[in-house]
């Protein structure tokens, strides 16, 4: 029996933090077991809010190979590949398009928020708005629908994205009748999310508030030690009014495979350095063996780009078997 498949993809617009590492990536591992995984770089779509730093992209691309091979994927089964090594999904985005209004587009709350968040590339009313950034959940679309998945694994933001995939698969099977396209399901991993070391709901490298899988030890130390936390003294688990501190007990049960109510009796009575010091270490620990092999395969170029064209080779060969079918149910299998 063949097993079900799962696309999922990370954009390379920066480095992969422990968020990532407990909201998606430990996912991956564990549903490989059960699927034919894909994992794929989304480049061209980073490049819809950074074409004018594709150095930026480039990097990056390698970067999140390392911390996805990192994870110990089974890479006899699992497939990592670039989205813009796969030519099939730009043609398959430009007949979806066709399907989907531009005021469908311009609803989709992620996209709505993204573009209030760009700002300064979009303007302050979306009059800068550019048609490939609005555009990006068809393309998005077609990132799932060229290799026929079943269930693409996403974070809960990405939501209104995967709906608006299920939308099109089910209009392009109705209008060419056909049944080309299984209607992906969102697969939402249990894991809750880990905020910034300084509280804001994201971690990110511009605010300096996140503890990135390419982190050293000392790195780890310097940044648990500057955490937010608050005045009061006793350590408790209270998400919505001790943001900061219960963020902390968060990323200690995760490193200590314990739950937050455990961690919280585990450090009565224990004050906020020595907490920190004890969260760093157990951190440290945790990432010990990661760390290493992510050490050794970014130093290691061909084995990433032996990886990266494993997974071109099979996902050309899959993109290309769809297109045809795609063809023929448009009538234009000339
Ligand atoms: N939009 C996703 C993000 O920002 C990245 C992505 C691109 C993706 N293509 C995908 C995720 C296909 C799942 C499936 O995180």
């Amino acid at each position: 029996m063949t097993k079900p498949t799962i696309l999922t993809g990370d954009r390379p617009t920066g480095q992969l933090h422990i968020g990532h590492y407990f909201g998606s990536l430990l996912n991956r591992k564990k549903l490989e077991k059960e699927y034919q995984t894909y994992i794929m770089i989304a480049d061209v779509q980073a490049l819809t809010d950074n074409w004018d730093n594709p150095d930026k992209v480039r990097q990056n691309v390698y970067q999140v190979a390392a911390d996805n091979i990192a994870l110990g994927l089974d890479l006899n089964t699992t497939r990592v590949f670039i989205q813009s090594q796969i030519p099939q999904i730009a043609e398959l985005a430009v007949f979806f398009s066709n399907l989907v209004t531009v005021n469908r587009l311009k609803r989709n709350p992620t996209v709505k928020t993204e573009i209030e968040q760009k700002r300064e590339k979009f303007g302050e009313e979306g009059e800068s708005l550019t048609f490939g950034f609005l555009g990006y959940p068809i393309s998005q679309a077609g990132d799932i629908t060229i290799l026929r998945a079943n269930a693409v694994p996403v974070g809960e933001d990405q939501l209104p994205v995967i709906e608006q995939t299920q939308e099109i698969v089910e209009k392009f099977n109705r209008i060419y009748n056909t049944e080309v396209f299984p209607v992906p399901k969102a697969v939402l991993s249990d894991a809750p999310r880990i905020l910034g070391l300084d509280g804001n709901t994201k971690m990110s490298k511009s605010l300096n508030n996140a503890i990135f899988l390419s982190d050293s030890e000392e790195d780890t130390i310097a940044k648990i030690k500057t955490a937010k936390t608050d005045s009061q003294r006793e350590i408790t688990f209270d998400p919505v009014y001790r943001p900061e501190v219960s963020n902390l007990v968060l990323i200690y049960s995760l490193v200590n495979g314990i739950t937050c109510e455990y961690a919280v009796s585990d450090l009565a009575g224990v004050n906020y350095s020595t907490f920190k010091q004890k969260l760093s270490k157990d951190i440290n620990n945790y990432f010990s063996e990661f760390r290493l092999r992510r050490q050794e395969i970014i130093q290691n170029t061909n084995l990433i780009k032996n990886v990266l064209e494993t997974g071109r080779k099979t996902v050309v060969l899959e993109a290309e078997k769809t297109m045809n079918l795609v063809r023929k149910a448009m009538k234009i299998d000339y």
